[in-house]
């Protein structure tokens, strides 16, 4: 449709044909994804393609969009990104965590994940930066990149996302992500909100902000993970102790050796030793899916599957699989420049700044907060990598240099007359939520309470914090 609606001189049959679906839908008919390989039928439609957010440099963003289940039209849209920095959102939010599919055991199909975010929302998963999954740049220098050109990148991204799909420009926006995305998503926030200040013309209509186990500073972040090692039978009490005297985080740099003194950076190197292999950092209590067996698995078309407590935990090897599947690339207009490497979560390409680690993204949530916009942190509380620890810490500060009072007591909030977690909320903007039992994903192990978590946060409800019936009926 782009090109035809704007040249509006291209008058041939075909391009009657776009313009007039283009107008009716206000989405682009050549980035309709018909069908993925191996998908169960569906009645919400799914769009996929690339944005040139730099048409000199030749750099350009890959999404994949996927309609509410109903009434799109009546539903918000809602941004996700992930983390890494340099790790896909499509391999990662959308396949294997709250999009509406996950991949099947043989690598070569798709099973519907009924707890999909897009029961409550549109959602749009872009891979950011360029480098990250099918994003690309024809500028290999573009590829040295950190968190100032990936904000600038994804506020063009979204203005001509929008040119794409005119019928989202005044619709209620979400911005969402986890883990390294806590950088991600409040940088764009504050892009946008710059954008809105100066714009005479077009405003964002901006309406949440909610990050799921982020980095926001490291000198809570990293300790925290120490904590929740020790807490957890994890590494021994002497390393424990070790940490929690020697090591002053204050003025912790992610780069090696971390500004802090030889003794604490050798306890670190034996806490992490301790802690083995055959954990899986991002969700302490799953059993681990061993590579190289699942590798043969895939090959040989058997099911990969391995459940652990519910969970999947082979997914990751399965996704792998399923999105380099030619046909796949192809069903959703992925790889248009035949890339000379394949798909992988996390960019091998990316030249990613390790200095903007340190960014301290607590004065960003302030101005974010003052311009009203709501701001939910949540924690799935299994996660070392980014444990609750640090986050709940972190949020109890920035409500007390806000001099925000508690509008929410922290208590448990329920889901299907359990607990789903603990919530505390501040000043009526600022809240914090656990997520029991969920990994650093959040939906990948705990896909029904991650639902009803991000139902509450775009219709502006509180989590509820009665179960109806109570314990004593
Ligand atoms: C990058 O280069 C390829 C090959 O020349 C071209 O097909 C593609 O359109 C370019 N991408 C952008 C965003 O300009
Ligand atoms: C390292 O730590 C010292 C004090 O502990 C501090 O003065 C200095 O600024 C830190 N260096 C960096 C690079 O943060
Ligand atoms: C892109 O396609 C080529 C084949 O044309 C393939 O070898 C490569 O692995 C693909 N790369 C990605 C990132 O999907
Ligand atoms: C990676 O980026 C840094 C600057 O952030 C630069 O000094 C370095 O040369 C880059 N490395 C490569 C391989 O381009
Ligand atoms: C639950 O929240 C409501 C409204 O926010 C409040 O009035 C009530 O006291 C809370 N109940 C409990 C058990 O905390």
């Amino acid at each position: 449709m782009g090109r035809c609606w704007f040249s509006g001189v291209l008058i041939g049959l075909g391009c009657v044909w776009w313009v007039v679906v283009g107008v009716v839908e206000g989405y682009p008919a050549e980035d309709l994804v018909v069908r993925l390989p191996g998908q169960p039928n569906v009645g919400f439609k799914q769009y996929a393609g690339y944005v040139d957010v730099d048409v000199k440099a030749g750099r350009s963003l890959f999404y994949y969009f996927v309609e509410a289940d109903k009434e799109p039209d009546k539903k918000p849209l809602a941004l996700w990104l992930n983390g890494g920095p340099g790790c896909s959102s499509i391999g990662g939010g959308a396949f294997t965590e709250l999009g509406p599919f996950y991949p099947t055991g043989d690598g070569r199909g798709l099973r519907r994940n009924s707890m999909s975010w897009n029961r409550a929302s549109n959602l749009l998963f872009v891979e950011s930066p360029a480098g990250v999954g099918w994003s690309y740049s024809n500028t290999s220098s573009d590829y040295n990149s950190g968190d100032a050109s990936t904000a600038r990148d994804m506020h063009t991204f979204l203005l001509k996302w929008y040119e794409k799909f005119p019928a989202f420009r005044s619709r209620e926006l979400f911005l969402t992500g986890e883990s390294y995305a806590g950088h991600y998503i409040p940088q764009l926030a504050i892009a946008i909100l710059d954008h809105n200040e100066h714009s005479t013309g077009f405003k964002f209509n901006l309406k949440g902000v909610a990050i799921g186990n982020p980095l926001l500073r490291l000198d809570r972040d990293i300790p925290a993970t120490y904590e929740y090692f020790w807490s957890h039978g994890m590494i021994s009490d002497e390393i424990g102790l070790t940490i929690m005297n020697e090591c002053d985080f204050d003025d912790y740099v992610f780069q090696n050796p971390h500004n802090v003194t030889v003794k604490c950076n050798t306890a670190i190197s034996q806490a992490n030793q301790i802690v083995g292999e055959y954990i899986n950092n991002y969700d302490v209590i799953l059993d681990v899916c061993y590579p190289s067996i699942v590798q043969q698995e895939l090959r040989l078309r058997k099911m990969a599957t391995k459940i652990s407590l519910g969970v999947d935990v082979c997914m990751t090897s399965e996704r792998y699989f399923y999105l380099n599947l030619p046909e796949v690339q192809k069903a959703l207009h992925a790889n248009r420049t035949n890339l000379p490497y394949s798909w992988s979560m996390c960019s091998h390409v990316l030249n990613y700044s390790d200095t903007d680690d340190n960014i301290n993204i607590l004065p960003l949530l302030t101005r974010i907060v003052h311009n009203r916009i709501p701001v939910w942190v949540f924690s799935g509380d299994q996660d070392s990598v980014v444990p609750l620890l640090g986050s709940r810490t972190l949020i109890r500060e920035l409500a007390h240099d806000l001099k925000f009072q508690i509008t929410v007591p922290y208590g448990v909030w329920f889901h299907k007359g359990q607990a789903g977690g603990w919530a505390t909320e501040y000043g009526d903007l600022l809240t914090f939520a656990t997520v029991r039992g969920a990994a650093h994903m959040v939906p990948y192990a705990q896909p029904s309470r991650a639902l009803h978590l991000f139902s509450s946060f775009i219709r502006g409800r509180r989590l509820p914090n009665t179960t109806i019936p109570s314990i004593y009926d």
